[in-house]
């Protein structure tokens, strides 16, 4: 009876066979009994040799999975390197052409700046704040736009901070309440450049404050050098003693005032 089933089997297969016009001294008819017999790479042999290919030796399919994979990751790469080029595009953070390239595309060099970013960053959580001060081109705002360019982010200067503070127009208002609300990570550029320096005291004033105990971190840059990681003169100037009793709760100091200049070493 089985004998009978099996051989019906035979013949209703072998009709089919001829009907799609897989001949008996074909390869793709002896794929199909390789197939049969569970004999998944005999058969894939017999459609290589159909198609009039050589037959696949193990190195040329261990090669071929090796450029599968390389294709793979390089897609990978691309995509991680166009988010972190819109992170950067999108954030607000001033920085030179080629800085975003260099960022989007991971090829910079880990400075102190860039190291000291990535601690601050490993070693904290939300409500953190982070202040780098130090000498013009130590890589300050770069250090600040690679935390950007991997977990996103927004950036202001904040000499803009200060106009929006001083002004009265509703937008202006709502930005300002925009910038200091937002949950992510916030950088404040540049802090001690602004013309207004009343305006500027409000609006990080009223930033610290309000960023205490919430969800997002906040980096400040400065060129406002501290004197033995106490605040300097000029630090105490142009930033109100209210703010720098909130930053002295708050924040991590981190200082590059022997570094040297990128911008001259890069001319
Ligand atoms: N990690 C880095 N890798 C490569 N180049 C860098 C790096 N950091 C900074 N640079 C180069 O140095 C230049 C100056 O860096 P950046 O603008 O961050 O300095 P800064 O400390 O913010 O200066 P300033 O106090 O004047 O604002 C950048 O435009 C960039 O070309
Ligand atoms: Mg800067």
């Amino acid at each position: 009876m089985t004998d009978n089933v099996h051989d019906l089997t035979q013949k209703r297969l072998e009709a089919a066979r001829l009907e799609q016009g897989l001949h008996k001294d074909g390869s793709a008819h002896r794929a199909v009994d390789h197939l049969l017999e569970g004999n998944v790479g005999a058969a894939v042999q017999e459609l290589i040799s159909d198609l009039g290919l050589p037959p696949a030796t193990p190195e040329q399919m261990a090669e071929h999975a090796e450029a599968e994979r390389a294709r793979h990751d390089a897609e990978l790469a691309r995509c991680a390197r166009d988010r972190r080029m819109q992170a950067l595009e999108a954030c607000g953070i001033r920085l030179r052409r080629q800085d975003y390239a260099a960022i989007a595309e991971s090829s910079y060099q880990t400075t102190p700046a860039v190291q000291a970013v990535r601690r601050w960053w490993d070693e904290t959580g939300p409500g953190a704040v982070l202040c780098l001060h130090g000498a013009p081109g130590t890589g300050k705002t770069f250090a600040a736009a690679t935390l950007v360019a991997q977990h996103g982010g927004r950036g202001a200067r904040s000499k803009h901070l200060a106009r929006l503070a001083k002004s009265t127009w509703s937008e202006h208002v709502a930005e300002l309440e925009d910038l200091i609300g937002f949950d992510g990570l916030l950088v404040v550029d540049d802090v001690g450049t602004e013309p207004d320096i009343d305006a500027a005291k409000a609006a990080l004033f009223e930033l610290i404050d309000e960023r205490q105990g919430a969800d997002g971190r906040t980096i400040l840059t400065t060129n406002l050098l501290l004197k033995d990681g106490k605040p300097g003169e000029r630090l105490i100037d142009r930033v109100c003693a209210r703010t720098l009793s909130r930053l002295h709760g708050c924040a991590r100091f981190e200082g590059f005032k022997d570094q040297t200049d990128m911008r001259k070493a890069k001319r």
